[in-house]
C-alpha cells in the first residue's frame, strides 16, 4: 500500500531550517522560519517562562487529563490577555475559549467546526497570507477564496480593492484576518481601516476569523487587539485563532487558543459543546504544560510584568533592526528605497525580489529567506547587517 506514495519536497519554510543547518559558512544568516532571535542569534527560554516552570514543577500535582476544551484556569486568562477584563463580549457571556495545540491547532479545530456550522461556507484569505493556512483550513475541506490584500509595488495595503473584493463574500463566508503583524507582508490595517472592515461585516453578514498569531509584536498587548476588541462587541459572530508561540517564545510547546464568540450564551454554550466533541474526534485533548505556563505567568503579577518587560524587549528590538536595516541600505547606496520596512509590523517584511535573486542570496551569499523574499528581522542582529546589506546590495 505504501508503495503507491511518491516521496514528496519538504516543507518550502522548514526545508529552509535544514539546509540552513547544514550550511558551513561562518557568515550564514538565517532569515526564514518565524521564530525570535536575540542579538547573539540565540532563541533563550524567557525568563518569565522559566520562572513558571519551576513554580509548575514545584506545585503541579497530577499527570491526569486535563480534558478536551484544556484547563479553565488557562482558557479564562487568554479571554483577559485578549479582551481585556469587564469587555462587552465577556459581560454578555457570548464568548468561549478552548486551548489548542499552537494556533496551527486552534486554526484546524476552527475549520472543523465552521464545517459542522455550514458546510458551504467560504473562507477568504488574503493575498498573500501565511502558507500554512491553505492546509490548515483547505485540508479540513473547506473552500478558500482570496481577496487582494499587499501591494508589492508600494509595499502598503490595498485596501479598496480588499474592500471591494469583500463586498462579494455572502453572510455563510468567513473573512481571515490577521489580527496584528501579517505574515507575510507585515502591513497592518490602520484602525479606521479596521472599523471599514467591521462596518462591512455588519451589512455583509460575513464571520470575521481573525488568526491572532503575534500579539505583543506590534504596537503593545492591547493595541495589537483592536481589531478584537472592536469586532466582538459590534458583530454578533467572530472566530478568534491565538497563538503563544512568539509572544511566550513557547514555540516547542504547542499552546494557542480557540474563541468563538457567538450572538448570545445559548448559542455559545452549543458552539462549545461542538468545539469539545471537535476536539475529542481529532486529538482527544491538548497538551497541559505549555498552557500552564502562560497561565501561571498571567495569574500572577510579578510574571506577568517580568514577561511585559520582556515582550517589550523583543518589540523593540525587532523595531531597531527594521530601522537598522533600513539605514544600513540607504548609505551603502541601495538603488531602491527599502524605507518602508520601518513602517512594517512584527517580524516579518518582504525584500521586494526575484525568485533568482532570493537564490542567489542563498547560493552566493548564504542568506537563507523564503523564496517570496520574506525575511524574518529577528534573523538580523548588529555582527550580520553589514554583511546582509553587502549581500542585498550585490543582487539588486
Ligand atoms: C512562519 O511563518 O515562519 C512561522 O509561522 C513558522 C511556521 O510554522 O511557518
Amino acid at each position: 500500500m505504501f508503495s503507491r506514495l511518491e516521496q514528496l519536497p519538504p516543507d518550502p519554510l522548514l526545508g529552509l531550517m535544514e539546509l540552513y543547518r547544514n550550511d558551513t559558512n561562518p557568515n550564514k544568516i538565517d532569515l526564514g522560519v518565524g521564530v525570535y532571535k536575540n542579538e547573539r542569534g540565540d532563541t533563550p527560554i524567557l525568563a518569565a517562562v522559566k520562572q513558571a516552570e519551576k513554580n509548575i514543577f514545584d506545585e503541579e500535582a497530577t499527570k491526569a487529563y486535563i480534558g478536551p476544551p484544556g484547563a479553565a484556569s488557562f482558557n479564562l486568562a487568554m479571554q483577559q490577555l485578549l479582551f481585556g477584563k469587564g469587555h462587552a463580549a465577556l459581560s454578555e457571556n457570548r464568548v468561549r475559549t478552548v486551548q489548542a495545540p499552537g494556533g496551527c491547532g486552534a486554526l484546524r479545530v476552527a475549520a472543523e467546526f465552521i464545517k459542522r456550522c455550514d458546510g458551504n461556507s467560504n473562507i477568504w484569505v488574503s493575498d498573500p497570507t501565511w502558507a500554512n493556512h491553505v492546509p490548515l483550513l483547505g485540508g479540513a475541506g473547506i473552500k478558500l477564496k482570496s481577496y487582494p490584500y499587499y501591494d508589492y509595488q508600494k509595499h502598503e495595503v490595498k485596501f479598496d480593492a480588499m474592500l471591494e473584493t469583500l463586498n462579494q463574500a455572502s453572510n455563510n463566508d468567513l473573512v481571515l484576518l490577521h489580527g496584528c503583524c501579517h505574515n507575510p507582508s507585515g502591513a497592518d490595517l490602520t484602525n479606521e481601516q479596521w472599523q471599514q472592515v467591521t462596518l462591512l461585516a455588519e451589512q455583509k453578514g460575513f464571520v470575521p476569523f481573525i488568526d491572532l498569531a503575534y500579539q505583543g509584536y506590534g504596537e503593545g498587548l492591547s493595541e495589537d487587539v483592536y481589531s478584537i476588541r472592536l469586532m466582538s462587541e459590534r458583530l454578533p459572530e467572530v472566530i478568534i485563532a491565538s497563538s503563544c508561540s512568539k509572544n511566550f517564545g513557547l514555540y516547542r510547546e504547542r499552546v494557542g487558543s480557540l474563541s468563538v464568540i457567538a450572538a448570545n450564551r445559548k448559542e455559545a454554550d452549543a458552539s462549545l459543546s461542538h468545539l469539545t466533541n471537535v476536539i475529542r474526534g481529532i486529538y482527544s485533548m491538548p497538551p497541559s504544560h505549555g498552557a500552564a505556563i502562560v497561565s501561571t505567568i498571567l495569574e500572577d503579577d510579578e510574571l506577568t510584568r517580568l514577561w511585559h518587560q520582556e515582550l517589550k524587549e523583543m518589540r523593540n528590538r525587532l523595531n531597531g533592526m527594521r530601522a537598522l536595516l533600513v539605514d544600513k541600505l540607504s548609505s551603502a547606496g541601495a538603488s531602491r528605497d527599502f524605507s518602508f520596512i520601518v513602517n512594517q509590523k512584527g517580524m516579518f517584511s518582504f525584500l521586494g525580489l526575484s525568485g533568482e535573486q532570493v537564490t542567489a542570496l542563498q547560493k552566493n551569499h548564504s542568506v537563507y529567506m523564503a523564496s517570496s523574499s520574506r525575511i524574518n528581522i529577528a534573523g538580523i542582529n548588529h555582527n550580520n547587517v553589514n554583511y546582509l546589506t553587502r549581500a542585498i546590495i550585490s543582487v539588486l
